[in-house]
């Protein structure tokens, strides 16, 4: 199954997905990676990697709606299955998000539907709460508010700081995100009538754990 996966920064979970990519018996290839921004450490990882690259800055456009449509024109051209959001920042038109419907997964580095927007561990923080961590979700017109597919959650310490929390929950980033899109290029997940179903059993709402994932391999 081939992949396109859109970054704007670091792409330390491009990184991880391409490393899963490189695995034997990986049932998905990157076919391209698309940055809105030039220059982003993601883009060396992806050139190292030998994957393709392609800028669109996002800038040289006017408007959103003029910026998506390039966006699709690039993407369509490479014929993937699924789109990816990886650190991808810039909210996409309900043009884009239709357009892409049931083929479009996102991490968000929150307990979803806490947390949505920026800023989720400094407000994690604020707010006492004693979970944190991260969800893969499907991609609607709501911001961060797709179905869920998968979470992953670290405990938070008295001692935490933004920056420690944020370590803790990108490292459960990296294993959840290429899990749930090996799983997609199996066909265990699908999207139907707007409901994950994994393993043709619908989600909860608020996705599988990957604790309880870990216990029933
Ligand atoms: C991650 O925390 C991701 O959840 C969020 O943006 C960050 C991207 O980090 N959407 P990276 O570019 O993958 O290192």
């Amino acid at each position: 199954m081939q992949v396109v996966i859109l970054i704007s920064g670091s792409g330390s979970n491009l990184q991880a997905i391409i490393n899963a990519s490189n695995e034997n018996d990986c049932p998905f290839n990157i076919r391209a990676v698309i940055s809105n921004r030039p220059d982003v450490k993601g883009l060396q990882r992806a050139n190292a990697a030998g994957i393709e690259t392609l800028v669109i800055d996002h800038k040289q456009f006017d408007g959103r709606e003029a910026f998506d449509q390039e966006l699709m024109n690039r993407i369509d051209s490479y014929q993937p299955s699924l789109v990816v959001l990886a650190g991808f920042m810039r909210i996409l038109t309900s043009q884009f998000v239709e357009h892409y419907s049931g083929q479009l997964l996102n991490i968000h580095p929150a307990l979803l539907p806490d947390f949505p927007g920026l800023n989720t561990h400094e407000r994690a923080l604020e707010s006492g709460v004693e979970q944190h961590g991260a969800s893969v979700h499907f991609v609607t017109t709501e911001v961060d508010g797709g179905p869920i597919v998968l979470q992953s959650s670290v405990p938070v310490k008295t001692d935490d700081t933004a920056e420690t929390l944020a370590n803790k929950v990108l490292e459960q980033e990296h294993i959840i995100y290429p899990l749930v899109i090996k799983w997609y290029a199996e066909s265990r997940l699908v999207l139907e009538n707007n409901k994950p179903l994994f393993d043709e059993k619908e989600l909860p709402a608020t996705g599988l754990q990957y604790a309880e994932v870990q216990e029933n391999q």
